[in-house]
């Protein structure tokens, strides 16, 4: 093994070429003194283009599949990180209904190799080191299924009810990271969070995809009546809160993470019209709502989530920081401001989907 695994030894982030991943490492070199290896195996959602302005002596890239454990192992030996912050999933739900096979492969199998790698390397650490190591598993409020207009928000003790491939794939990884802890003492904890939003994200998520479609002059596909409810939670007061996490919460335990900004997917789509109403109007002063189209909806789409957040505020003194207005407002800014970003990451793969998914509607 490499030198020791104490407080300045680096962390290993999976997925740090995505969404959340992407905008944790910059967190993390912004406000840690610490190194992060990122283990990314580049899927249509992995961009290194969203960490090429951070300093390279601060961040080592690792091309890998979470389910290679020969390479994740040899990475573990010869690296020796504190802490491992598992990001690394197929994480859009339309997509898991077209093909869940990738999601059981990634998010359940890789997760357990993971795990399994983990375990073989803490169990040789010395005490010391063995007792500081953390594994933080990320996961959705999507795993505890969905809620009526009246039930009260996602606690942590709500029973798993997952209704979509991906959401069941997720289910049965924080079956297998509590199960890890549970029988072998690996040092895990569970976050499970609600819809992050914020720069990076990969437009096929509602957000992007709505700015892009917007601006792009082509209709906004609202699923079914757009009632559906969910929790917007900023990415970085996400980031924030995983770092919390590792830092002071308790082994075993899960975490929600929520925004305390539940609105119905309409009233998101409206707002972003108006803000780029606002931003940059149409050539033909119409307004961007001109262009909503209630289409077909996603099967099986779950109605509402909502995560209630007492346990990580009261505990861990998290608390999101962004609002709503906001944070959608930087968003739409950082969209307009980055469309290079955007236009780069729509390949003819991004075409492809958007055919699958949209067309038939
Ligand atoms: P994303 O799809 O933007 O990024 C996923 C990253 O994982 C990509 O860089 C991809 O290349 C990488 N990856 C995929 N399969 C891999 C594999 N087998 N080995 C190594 N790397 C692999 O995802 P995201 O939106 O950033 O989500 C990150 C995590 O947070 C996921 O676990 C997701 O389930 C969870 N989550 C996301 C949200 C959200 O709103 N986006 C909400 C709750 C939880
Ligand atoms: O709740 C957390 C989850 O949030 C994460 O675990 C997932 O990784 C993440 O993708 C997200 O899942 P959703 O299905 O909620 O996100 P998505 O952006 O795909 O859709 C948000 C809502 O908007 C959902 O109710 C479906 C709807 N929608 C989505 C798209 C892409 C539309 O109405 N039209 C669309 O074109």
């Amino acid at each position: 093994m490499s030198s020791a695994a104490g407080p300045s030894a680096p962390i290993i982030v999976t997925g740090g070429a995505g969404f959340i991943g992407s905008n944790f490492i910059r967190c993390w070199i912004a406000n840690e003194p610490t190194a992060v290896i990122n283990l990314d195996k580049l899927t249509y959602a992995g961009n290194l283009e969203n960490l090429s302005d951070l300093p390279g002596e601060r961040l080592e890239f690792v091309h890998g599949d979470i389910c290679d454990s020969a390479l994740v192992k040899g990475l573990l030996a010869r690296r020796r990180p504190r802490a491992i912050i598992h990001f690394a999933a197929e994480s859009h739900v339309d997509r898991s209904i077209h093909g869940p096979d990738a999601f059981i492969t990634t998010n359940v199998v890789g997760t357990s190799c993971l795990l399994e790698c983990t375990r073989d390397y803490w169990q040789r650490l010395p005490a010391d080191e063995q007792a500081a190591f953390r594994f933080i598993h990320v996961s959705t409020d999507e795993v505890y299924g969905m809620l009526t207009p009246e039930e009260p928000a996602f606690t942590e003790q709500h029973p798993f009810r997952p209704n979509s491939p991906y959401a069941a794939s997720k289910a049965a990884s924080d079956h297998i990271a509590r199960a890890w802890h549970h029988t072998y003492g690996l040092p895990v904890i569970t976050t499970n969070c609600s819809n992050n939003y914020g720069p990076y994200q990969f437009p096929e998520k509602l957000i992007p995809l709505m700015i892009h479609n917007a601006l792009a002059g082509k209709p906004l596909p609202v699923y079914g009546d757009g009632l559906q409810v969910r929790d917007w939670l900023h990415v970085e007061d996400h980031c924030d809160a995983i770092r919390s996490t590792l830092a002071t919460g308790r082994l075993g335990e899960t975490y929600n993470i929520g925004g305390n900004s539940e609105k119905p997917n309409i009233a998101v789509v409206q707002t972003i019209c108006d803000l780029l109403d606002a931003e940059r109007p149409r050539a033909d002063g119409k307004s961007y709502r001109t262009q909503i189209a209630f289409v077909t909806d996603r099967p099986g789409h779950d109605r509402r989530y909502a995560i209630d957040s007492t346990k990580i505020q009261s505990e861990l003194g998290w608390t999101p920081r962004e609002t709503f207005e906001s944070g959608l407002r930087k968003t739409v800014r950082w969209y307009l401001a980055n469309q290079v970003w955007t236009e780069r990451v729509i390949s003819g793969a991004y075409r492809d989907w958007i055919e699958k998914n949209y067309a038939a509607r």
